[in-house]
């Protein structure tokens, strides 16, 4: 199915055309939608590949952008086109690795067949409203795309959705093998926190400065052996990274200047053009969360979410709770359906709904529009997992965060939070990793009421929104992107 798109070429005003392929995981999709989204703004034709399940996902939520959305139609350059990818399309079900990976082969031929249809039996028809497919933007993890831009003789643009320190601990993984810091010993990793006060130190990563070799991604902590499909994953995405015409990074250069030094040095043309967050898509003014937060005084709000993917164990959500019925303060808390319905009716503590919510104080939703919510005057700090979309929402509007990070490059977020920027604490974990209702409590508390995060946060927000604006350096690296597109169609 295709949708959008409307217009002649001449309305449209598009002189390069892109074909946009997204990873099927939320997160990743969320990405690449919104950098889809800046560049149809900036008169750049672009086809957007919608894995199904989130397609699915985002017409029943009516709150992720869906082709659908009224607020789509303002880019008349944005097209869609939705991909089969075998995933179940119940939001119920939580998203797992296998699943994932199951889901490639299945993804790789829908979107192939689409571009055989684009190109050859539409090409003309679409010729009309829109110039021919002259670049595939692939999501970097996604590294089958190469192959397919082979075969059609397109060029391949990979976007990276994280970090560039994440992109370069990957990037680096023949190195780390060298060096023996993968695969990660198993001592270092099964006894919990243990390992991160005695783990290595990693120091041959060029403009990183050394870290415990459990800073990581989980997928390579995690790694028992060099063909672990995981650690493959990752490598095989930064693979030839240095044959690429261009790697766009949804990071600001400021925030992590001398890793996108050392990268460009060593020949990868890496190019900050984050955060895409001018263009807000989640839109839904009217939801419940949003309503009730009308209701809560400026900054007294607790916003706690965990993205789309991670989850807590049943003794940690307890342990969440409790520490944030003691730490006193108000809180909107997204649960999400998949966690809802996979946990038993022990999910929550003994009457804490009844103490808290029913009582007014606390609000508990399955999804919010997290965009609004984190933009809402009432919000005072995020419980994050340190997802990079979320802490990217959370400094474009000045928000401090607890972070409490679980998995894949997320350490090595919450470490940008709490050494780099100033602007949050980390949850104190046990040595077995789990943390208590006192943690919970206190890290809370330092964030509500120390000025000092608040602050810094303003000053991190200034940053990344100068960095978007004419003659900032994101804005610049999107302008020399589309130049480098129109030197594709010659
Ligand atoms: C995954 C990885 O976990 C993360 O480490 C990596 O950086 C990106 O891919 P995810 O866990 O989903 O992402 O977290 P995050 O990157 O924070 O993305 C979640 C997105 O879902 C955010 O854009 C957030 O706004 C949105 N969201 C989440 C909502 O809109 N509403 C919600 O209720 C919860």
């Amino acid at each position: 199915a295709s949708v959008g798109g409307s217009g002649t070429q001449e309305e449209n005003g598009a002189k390069t055309h892109i074909l946009a392929v997204p990873f099927q995981a939320e997160g990743h999709i969320k990405s690449m939608l919104q950098c889809a989204i800046s560049l149809a703004s900036m008169g750049v034709a672009v086809t957007f590949i919608y894995p199904a399940r989130f397609h699915s996902l985002a017409r029943k939520r009516s709150l992720l952008p869906s082709p659908e959305h009224p607020s789509m139609k303002a880019y008349s350059s944005l097209r869609f086109e939705v991909a089969d990818d075998g995933l179940p399309l119940e939001e119920e079900q939580s998203l797992t690795a296998e699943l994932l990976h199951m889901s490639i082969p299945i993804f790789q031929k829908s979107v192939s067949l689409i571009l055989d249809r684009l190109l050859f039996e539409e090409g003309h028809a679409l010729s009309a409203t829109l110039p021919p497919i002259s670049c595939i933007l692939s999501d970097a993890v996604v590294s089958w795309t190469r192959q397919l831009a082979d075969t059609a003789s397109l060029p391949v643009v990979p976007l990276w959705t994280s970090t560039a320190t994440s992109y370069s601990m990957s990037a680096h993984s023949p190195l780390l093998i060298f060096y023996e810091h993968l695969p990660v010993k198993e001592e270092l990793w099964l006894e919990g926190k243990k390992w991160m006060l005695e783990a290595p130190l990693v120091e041959c990563i060029p403009g990183l400065s050394p870290f415990p070799v459990t800073d990581l991604p989980t997928e390579f902590c995690k790694a028992e052996t060099l063909s672990d499909p995981s650690l493959e994953f990752l490598a095989a995405a930064c693979e030839n990274g240095k044959e690429a015409p261009c790697i766009l990074v949804n990071s600001v250069y400021e925030l992590e200047c001398q890793v996108f030094d050392a990268l460009r040095s060593e020949g990868y043309a890496v190019e900050a053009v984050g955060p895409f967050l001018r263009h807000r898509i989640s839109q839904n003014s009217d939801h419940e969360s949003l309503q009730w937060l009308n209701k809560q005084p400026v900054s007294s709000v607790i916003y706690i979410a965990l993205g789309t993917v991670c989850h807590l164990s049943t003794s940690e959500m307890h342990a969440l709770a409790l520490g944030l019925e003691a730490c006193g303060h108000r809180f909107l808390w997204v649960i999400r359906q998949d966690e809802a319905s996979a946990a038993n009716s022990e999910l929550l503590p003994d009457g804490f709904y009844a103490r808290t919510v029913a009582g007014g104080r606390g609000c508990i939703m399955t999804w919010v529009p997290q965009e609004e919510v984190l933009h809402h005057t009432s919000v005072g700090a995020f419980f994050s997992h340190c997802g990079w979309n979320s802490i990217l929402e959370s400094i474009w509007e000045g928000i401090p965060i607890v972070a409490c990070p679980i998995a894949m490059e997320q350490r090595s977020n919450a470490k940008y939070i709490v050494e780099h920027w100033k602007i949050g604490v980390e949850l104190k974990r046990h040595l077995d990793g789990s943390f208590s209702k006192e943690a919970v409590e206190e890290a809370l508390l330092q964030v509500m009421v120390s000025e000092s995060y608040r602050k810094e946060a303003g000053r991190i927000k200034c940053i990344i929104r100068h960095a978007i604006q004419e003659g900032g350096s994101s804005h610049s690296n999107l302008i020399r992107f589309q130049k480098l597109l129109h030197s594709f169609r010659l």
